[in-house]
C-alpha cells in the first residue's frame, strides 16, 4: 500500500474537424512547408473555423465526456471540474461553469486555471492536493483551447505553431502505488512579456519571441522534470515515457538529450496538431494510452512551459 495519492483513471480528447496543412500558410506568408517542418516538425493543425461563442466550453464539454464514458462513470459522479485554458469563451463566468452546465453537473466546485501552456501539469496538481486533502472524491479536469481565435493570422512566427483542441482526465484518490508520484510547478512573471495575449488594444492577439521561449524551455523542462524525479526518488531509467508539451519537435528532442533519456520513451505529436497550449499533454496521453503503451506500473513524466513565465512537471504511475 502507498500513501495517498490522485490516479489519473481514464483520458478523453476532442479537435475540430478542420485540419490546415503547412502548404496553406506557404499560399498567403512568406514561409514554406519546408520551414515550418524543419524548424517546427509541425505537418498539420486542427482549427475551428467560424467557432461559435461557447467554442472552447464545446470542446472541453466533448473531451470530458469521453473521458467519464471511459471511466464508466456519469458527470454527476464528478464534484470538481478543473479547466486550465488560456483562450475562454468569456471572462466571466468561467469555461469550466459553462463545461459543468453541458455536462448537466450543479453545485460542482468548478474554476478555470489560468497558466498557459502549463495549464495541464498546474490542474494536476492542484487536482492532486484537493483529492488528498479530501476536499474533493473525483476531478474532471479540462485542458482546451481555441487558440485560432487568437491569433494573428498574418504573423508567421506564431499563427502557423498553434492549434485547437481539448483533453481531459479523471482523477480519483488511490492508495496503491499508482497515480501521481511528485508534481513540481514554476513562475517567472518578470519574463511575461516573452508570451502573451492581451485584453484590450490592437495588441489582442497572441504574441512570441519564439527564441528566448525556446531557449528557456529547454532549460525549463528538464529542470523540473529534474526535480520532480528527486522528490519521487526515481531517476531518468526509471522512466517509462516522457510526454512533454507539445510545441515544437526540436524543442522535444533536445529535452529528451538533457535528461539523457531514450528517444524511443518520448512522445511526440507534435507534427499532426501542432501546439495545442494546455491541451497537448492529454491529447498525446490518451493517444499513448491508445496505442498500448500505457500498463500497470508504467511510470510516466509530463512537462511543460507556457506563458507567464509557466513551467512545470509530474511524474505519474499507472
Ligand atoms: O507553448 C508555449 C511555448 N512556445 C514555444 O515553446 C515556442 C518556442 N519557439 C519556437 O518554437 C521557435 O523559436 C520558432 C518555431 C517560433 C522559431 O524557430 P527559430 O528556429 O527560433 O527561428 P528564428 O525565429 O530564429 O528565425 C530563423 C529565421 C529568421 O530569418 P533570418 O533572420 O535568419 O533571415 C526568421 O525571420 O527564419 C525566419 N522565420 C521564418 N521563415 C519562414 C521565422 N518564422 C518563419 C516562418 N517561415 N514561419
Amino acid at each position: 500500500m502507498g500513501s495517498l495519492k490522485a490516479r489519473i483513471v481514464s483520458v478523453g480528447t476532442a479537435l475540430p474537424e478542420t485540419i490546415r496543412d503547412n502548404f496553406y500558410f506557404e499560399k498567403y506568408l512568406d514561409t514554406s512547408d519546408d520551414w515550418i517542418t524543419q524548424r517546427t516538425g509541425i505537418k498539420t493543425r486542427h482549427v475551428w473555423e467560424n467557432p461559435p461563442v461557447d467554442a472552447n466550453a464545446q470542446l472541453g464539454a466533448k473531451a470530458a465526456e469521453r473521458a467519464l464514458t471511459k471511466a464508466g462513470i456519469t458527470a454527476t459522479d464528478v464534484d470538481t471540474i478543473i479547466c486550465a485554458t488560456f483562450t475562454p469563451d468569456q471572462l466571466m463566468p468561467s469555461t469550466a461553469a459553462d463545461i459543468a452546465n453541458k455536462l448537466g453537473v450543479k453545485g460542482a466546485f468548478a474554476f478555470d486555471i489560468s497558466a498557459a501552456c502549463s495549464g495541464f501539469v498546474f490542474g494536476l496538481t492542484m487536482a492532486n492536493s484537493l483529492l488528498i486533502s479530501g476536499q474533493s472524491k473525483r476531478v474532471l479536469l479540462i485542458g482546451s483551447e481555441v487558440i485560432s481565435r487568437s491569433v494573428d493570422w498574418n504573423d508567421r512566427g506564431t499563427c502557423l505553431l498553434f492549434g485547437d483542441g481539448a483533453g481531459a482526465v479523471v482523477l480519483e484518490l488511490s492508495n496503491s502505488e499508482a497515480g501521481i508520484l511528485s508534481a513540481e510547478t514554476y513562475v517567472d512573471g518578470s519574463l511575461g512579456e516573452l508570451l502573451k495575449l492581451s485584453l484590450w488594444g490592437e495588441d489582442d492577439h497572441l504574441e512570441m519571441n519564439g527564441k528566448s521561449v525556446y531557449r528557456h524551455a529547454v532549460t525549463l523542462m528538464p529542470e523540473q522534470v529534474r526535480r520532480a524525479m528527486a522528490k519521487a526518488e526515481i531517476t531518468i531509467d526509471d522512466v517509462d515515457l516522457l510526454i512533454p508539451h507539445q510545441a515544437n519537435a526540436r524543442i522535444i528532442e533536445k529535452v529528451g538529450e538533457e535528461l539523457g533519456i531514450d528517444p524511443s520513451k518520448v512522445i511526440v505529436n507534435v507534427d499532426k496538431y501542432g501546439n495545442t497550449s494546455s491541451a497537448t499533454i492529454p491529447i498525446a496521453l490518451e493517444e499513448t494510452w491508445e496505442a498500448g503503451r500505457i500498463k500497470e506500473n508504467t511510470i510516466i513524466a509530463i512537462t511543460a512551459l507556457g506563458g507567464g513565465i509557466t513551467a512545470g512537471a509530474a511524474i505519474i504511475r499507472f
